[in-house]
């Protein structure tokens, strides 16, 4: 063990969160973190570590961007034939967080999750730039490649199969999962290690707030 490991921690003093802090709904609070690490100038403050697991409880995870939050969940994109797709496939179930460590702050949505529809898929495609969708075309996302250069090719051969068109369309292994959470935890930071943590959580009769113990 280096010995710079036991002794590395911060004492968390810049904000606190209470109900009265909260907006009124979780997607309005996320959104509204989301904003604020982005005007302090975090990079990619929308993204979100994703878990993922399998019938085996096998557990994965990675990062993911994401690209819509509404009353209705969290969307992010990516290829339906990857790792964390199989594992969706198969369990449904996933857990995501957002760590904006810079504002000793996380946020955690815990839910279920399923395909966004294609028009819903076909709308973002069109906002991404040509690169991204040539390289989602070009890549088989999660499996073994011999080396870069075989990538490279992948990705010249789909250059050159759209070469003639203006519009290329999403292809049909790629597109958006919609999770739709039944728990959205915000956490910040206090002194003492006696952080404020703050939870939505969904119930028969509507969205309910409580307190989590830090
Ligand atoms: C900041 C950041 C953002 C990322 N955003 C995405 C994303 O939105 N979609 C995606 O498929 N992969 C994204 N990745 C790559 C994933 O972390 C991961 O490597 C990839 O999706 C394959 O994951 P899997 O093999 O577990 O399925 C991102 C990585 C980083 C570091």
């Amino acid at each position: 063990m280096t010995t710079e490991l036991p002794a590395m921690r911060e004492d968390y003093r810049s904000a606190t969160l209470d109900a009265a802090d909260l907006a009124p709904t979780w997607h309005e609070q996320l959104l509204a973190w989301i904003g604020a690490a982005r005007e302090a100038g975090l990079p990619d403050a929308n993204a979100m570590v994703l878990a993922t697991g399998d019938e085996e409880h096998r557990l994965t995870t990675r990062t993911v961007l994401a690209k819509d939050v509404d009353g209705r969940g969290v969307t992010f994109f990516t290829n339906y034939t990857s790792e964390k797709s199989h594992q969706i496939d198969q369990t449904r179930q996933v857990s995501a967080t957002f760590p904006w460590i810079a504002l000793q702050r996380q946020a955690t949505v815990i839910g279920t999750v399923e395909r966004l529809s294609r028009e819903d898929t076909a709308a973002y495609w069109r906002t991404r730039p040509r690169g991204s969708q040539l390289g989602a075309w070009a890549s088989p996302q999660s499996t073994v490649v011999r080396d870069r250069a075989a990538l490279d090719d992948l990705l010249a051969s789909v250059t050159e199969r759209f070469s003639g068109d203006d519009e290329i369309p999403p292809p049909p292994h790629w597109g958006g999962w919609l999770i739709r959470p039944t728990h959205v935890e915000f956490w910040q930071g206090r002194t003492h290690r006696m952080h404020d943590r703050m939870r939505f959580r969904r119930t028969d009769r509507g969205w309910v707030v409580e307190r989590l113990a830090p």
